[in-house]
């Protein structure tokens, strides 16, 4: 397990580095596509192998709901499950508790759904990663939902913090595994910086960001990010959770980040919005696509953009037909993959302030 910077920005945070886990080599800045239930939506592994993805994020708290631990226990791990060889990222179910009614005491999550859960604790959380087998393990935290009052945000990221303890305490690392130290503290520089201190004496080999894009003004995300990475050590992975429109991806690189994920390609395919090197277009309900023989983006190598037509693709959405979502899916995932390994090329090159300039340029969201 190794984190090696091969290039640096000169006068900014910004570089590419590769992270050896027990399974392969990440090269970073890296997009992580997401498949919460032990699939991303619509595409099968080796599609994702073939674009060149590296590792996949899952979900913990949602693989227990179902299929459960007991039957995930009969497999050797989720890459054995779910038939993908390379590393995988477990979330913990922290964020889950913003989609779903729920009651947050000292011992842990409790969700009011039709299920009844029992407590999520953080020890749950550990177990669960532990079964699962995930290279990148995170632990339970509390995402407070924005705007928030400044005690509650420091409620939370203390309780956070006596988590990452907790779960710390419960870790028995398979090798190859790692226990991330999630950061919060809202959009307050001085819990983000209390936050950082905090993990840092716990001790954690890699950071991931929460609690942004929760509601926060774009400025406050921005300034959020920023000081963030500003406080995190330089020899240590950067995860920044949540991030997955090109613009925003581009930006975190720009602040430092490693490795981000998102469900937003895979929403985005299904919502018929695809993403394109001068901005999202809207192939379901733009009737200019009608007779328009182009693929979704010219400049795209995916499967998709190689074989059909946005013709094509608009008809498929016009009929409802599944097989759009999946085409859709593979270039937005592909293309998001791409996008970072191009930003990683540029670093590397030493050209990468052009190169987010220039995608900016031509980056305009129309419909
Ligand atoms: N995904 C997006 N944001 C967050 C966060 O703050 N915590 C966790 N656990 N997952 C996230
Ligand atoms: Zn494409």
């Amino acid at each position: 397990m190794q984190f090696t910077i091969t290039a640096e920005s000169q006068g900014s945070r910004v570089r590419a580095a590769e992270f050896q886990t027990s399974r392969n080599v990440l090269h970073t800045p890296c997009f992580m596509p997401v498949g919460t239930h032990g699939a991303v939506n619509g595409i099968t592994p080796q599609i994702l192998l073939d674009m060149g993805a590296e590792i996949l994020v899952s979900n913990a708290f949602r693989l227990s709901e179902h299929p459960g631990k007991a039957i995930l226990s009969k497999f050797e791990n989720l890459h054995e499950f779910m038939a993908w060889p390379y590393t995988i990222l477990t979330d913990s179910g922290g964020f889950q508790s913003r989609l779903r009614e729920h009651a947050i005491t000292e011992k842990g999550i409790q969700f009011y759904d039709e299920k009844a859960h029992e407590i999520w604790t953080p020890e749950d959380a550990i177990d669960m990663q532990s079964v699962l087998g995930s290279d990148f393990v995170m632990p339970l935290d509390i995402c407070a939902d924005l705007p928030t009052t400044y005690p509650i945000a420091r409620e939370a990221m203390e309780r956070t913090l006596r988590w990452a303890v907790r779960c710390k305490k419960a870790f028995k690392a398979r090798p190859g595994q790692i226990l991330f130290g999630i950061v919060q503290g809202a959009v307050y520089p001085d819990l983000r910086q209390q936050c950082v201190d905090a993990l840092e004496q716990i001790g954690f080999p890699a950071y991931a960001i929460g609690g942004l894009n929760v509601g926060e003004t774009p400025q406050e995300y921005l300034a959020t990010l920023t000081t963030t990475t500003a406080l995190l050590p330089r020899e240590k992975l950067r995860y920044i959770m949540g991030v997955g429109r090109p613009e925003a991806m581009l930006e975190a690189v720009n602040a430092g980040v490693d490795i981000m994920d998102s469900i937003i390609p895979t929403k985005y395919a299904r919502e018929k919005t695809l993403f394109t090197y001068r901005g999202t277009i809207n192939l379901g309900k733009n009737r200019k696509y009608r007779k328009d023989k182009y693929p979704i983006d010219p400049n795209c190598d995916c499967y998709t953009c190689r074989h059909v037509s946005r013709a094509y693709l608009h008809h498929l959405y016009q009929t409802t037909t599944t097989t759009a979502h999946v085409y859709a899916a593979i270039h937005n995932i592909h293309f998001c993959v791409r996008l970072l390994q191009n930003a990683r090329k540029a670093i590397v090159e030493q050209r990468f302030e052009q190169f987010y300039a220039e995608f900016m340029n031509n980056y305009t969201n129309d419909d």
